[in-house]
């Protein structure tokens, strides 16, 4: 039986493709079966963000409707053979499309991965809905950044009227210059605000950045790649590691790295 996710985040733009991709590809180098489901019918990115764009067949609304079979509409990532995407479709009318649809998917699903990642759309609306009623979990995304910390907050509040077994945070696009100058919300801050501890923090990485504008998740030797494979550990085990985004920045050199960072 497969663990069912869903990444959200009630603000947009604040990570939850780049998470979803990211995570899927760290659990599948932990040799586990991951699917990632692209719940942002119309305004889908997850399959650029993976890269897997010019290989779609079929789509997720392909599989509700009875056009394909569910393997049909399975797109293999090209580094991670255990990784696999099923993408939404580009434009569609997804009104009638409900969280029973995604659920049943998901069930079929679950015979045969480890991980099912739902990236959810932005909003709190019907797409935000149908995405957290198929799931068993959630992963709220946001960004040191108040607006998205109050938007974070919204939503773990209306996550408590769905019964998920666990709700966890991603503080993602943390900068540890701005936080040893406090120039920005601290870890600790954030968790004061929103009365949970993070499950990780994902350094702000224009590797990270640069992958997914063109297709592809995070490279191995980046800050990002190795925050995410901390996030897959925590996730999988159960560890309470903790990506240190500070660390590069502190003593006399971090120091130095830390002005620079400012005037660029
Ligand atoms: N850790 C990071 N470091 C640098 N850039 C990042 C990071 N995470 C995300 N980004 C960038 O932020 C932008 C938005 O990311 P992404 O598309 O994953 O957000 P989203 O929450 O899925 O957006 P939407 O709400 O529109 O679905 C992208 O350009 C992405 O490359
Ligand atoms: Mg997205």
């Amino acid at each position: 039986m497969a663990r069912r996710i869903v990444i959200t985040s009630g603000k947009g733009g604040v990570g939850k493709t780049t998470v979803t991709a990211n995570l899927g590809a760290a659990l599948a180098a932990m040799d586990l079966k991951v699917v990632l489901l692209d719940l942002d019918l119309g305004l889908n990115n997850l399959d650029v963000v993976t890269g897997i764009d010019n290989r779609i067949v079929y789509d997720i609304i392909d599989v509700i409707e009875g056009r394909c079979r569910l393997k049909q509409a399975l797109v293999q990532d090209t580094r991670y053979p255990r990784l696999h995407i099923m993408p939404s479709a580009h434009s569609y009318d997804r009104s009638h499309i409900n969280g029973q649809n995604v659920r049943a998917v998901c069930d079929r699903l679950s015979e045969s991965f480890d991980y099912i990642l739902l990236d959810c759309p932005a909003g709190i609306d019907v797409g935000f809905h149908r995405s957290v009623a198929a799931a068993g979990e959630a992963l709220v995304v946001t960004t040191p950044h108040l607006s998205a910390i109050r938007d974070a907050d919204k939503v773990l509040s209306i996550l408590r009227g769905y019964a998920l077994q666990s709700v966890e945070v991603i503080v993602n696009r943390a900068r540890g210059d701005l936080m040893l100058n406090y120039e920005s919300l601290d870890v600790e801050d954030i968790a004061n605000l929103l009365k949970i501890f993070p499950l990780a923090v994902i350094p702000d990485d224009d590797g990270a950045a640069a992958m997914s504008a063109f297709g592809g998740t995070a490279d191995r030797d980046s800050e990002a790649y190795a925050a995410f494979r901390i996030l897959a550990q925590n996730l999988h085990h159960g560890t309470k590691l903790f990506y240190d985004c500070t660390e590069r920045y502190r003593g006399f050199l971090g120091r130095l790295k830390r002005n620079l960072r400012k005037r660029v």
